[in-house]
């Protein structure tokens, strides 16, 4: 008894120490915290998991060697003693070592005859014991669980199975990515509108051209009303960010309609990046040159 009152005091300096591994992942979770809930990037996300499953895996690892260390120097399973007037003491057995015995239901080492086979290899003889107790309980939980599964998921269909979750999910990222455009798309002005060469976007703003601007600009940006915006030639400059500057404030004394309040800030990028994959196709009928010509310095690649 005297040694496990001595063993008690140490227990907080260990269980202390055993926390220790986990203190750089706890910091790291905290650091790249997000406010938003995706702060962290999904490979960033498997880093800190993985190295929390690694941590937990070896804290595992530290108590199972514990254990053992323990057992060997049988302060958790103490055998019969000689006391000092030289009787066989049986210890009580502490209740984890009763609960143990319960759910092994092996029979024990002394009592082995009883359970003994014939079945002999190379004089190794096979026991008879019984299905340890947690294992067939695992047994019949596994079949209860089966039976609730198959009435959750296809009798009662109260669940979604795989693809229907693949489908949530994909509907949810499709909201995530457009909420995401809403808000990254307000911010795109002329100061710092970029060209963008993403074939689904310049779809969408050759639809769009069709249906707005090709009363004057002409089907194929050849020009009419307004200027032929397939030459390399401009009235006010033929840099992204001019595009979409006379997109958005127009030039109303000379016909050309502002466009913000009817586009948002991202269509006018797509807009001015389609206007731009416009020049040098020479459609039929293009207009003649109006304004200066424009050198384009950089190589607009389409992917
Ligand atoms: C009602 C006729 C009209 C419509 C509709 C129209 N434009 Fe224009 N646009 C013009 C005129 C006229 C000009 C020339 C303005 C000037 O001379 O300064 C022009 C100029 C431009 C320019 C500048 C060309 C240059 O050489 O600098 C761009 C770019 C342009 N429009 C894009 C568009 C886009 C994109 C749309 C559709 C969203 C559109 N326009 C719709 C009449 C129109």
């Amino acid at each position: 008894m005297k040694r496990f009152i001595d063993n008690r005091n140490k227990t907080l300096p260990w269980l202390l120490g055993l926390l220790l591994p986990f203190l750089p992942a706890i910091a790291t979770a905290q650091e790249t915290a997000p406010v938003s809930g995706s702060g962290m990037s999904a490979v960033e996300q498997y880093i800190v998991w993985g190295l929390m499953g690694l941590e937990v895996l070896l804290l595992l690892v530290v108590v199972i060697l514990l254990v053992v260390i323990k057992m060997m120097s049988n302060v958790l399973f103490p055998t019969s003693e000689v006391s000092p007037s030289g009787e066989l003491v049986e210890p009580t057995k502490p209740w984890y070592q009763r609960m143990l015995t319960k759910v092994n239901d092996a029979v024990p080492v002394e009592r082995e005859a009883e359970v003994m086979t014939t079945h002999e290899y190379d004089g190794i003889y096979e026991l008879d014991n019984n299905l340890p107790p947690w294992w067939t309980a695992m047994f019949y939980a596994t079949i209860a669980f089966a039976v609730v599964y198959l009435l959750y998921f296809h009798v009662f269909s109260l669940g979604s199975l795989q693809e229907e979750e693949y489908e949530q999910e994909m509907a949810q990222a499709k909201i995530e990515v457009d909420t995401y455009l809403a808000t990254a798309g307000n911010s795109v002005d002329e100061t710092n509108v970029t060209f963008i060469s993403d074939i689904g976007r310049l779809d969408e703003a050759q639809k769009m051209f069709a249906q707005k601007c090709s009363a004057c600009h002409g089907m194929a940006g050849e020009g009419g009303v307004g200027p032929n915006l397939t030459d390399t030639y401009w009235i006010h400059g033929g840099d992204v960010k001019d595009i979409f500057r006379i997109i958005k404030n127009g030039v109303p004394e000379k016909g050309m309609i502002p466009w913000k309040s009817q586009l948002s800030p991202v269509q006018m990028q797509d807009l001015s990046s389609y206007i731009i994959t416009l020049e040098g196709t020479d459609p039929p009928n293009a207009k003649e040159p109006q304004g200066e010509p424009y050198e384009r310095d950089e190589e607009l690649a389409l992917n």
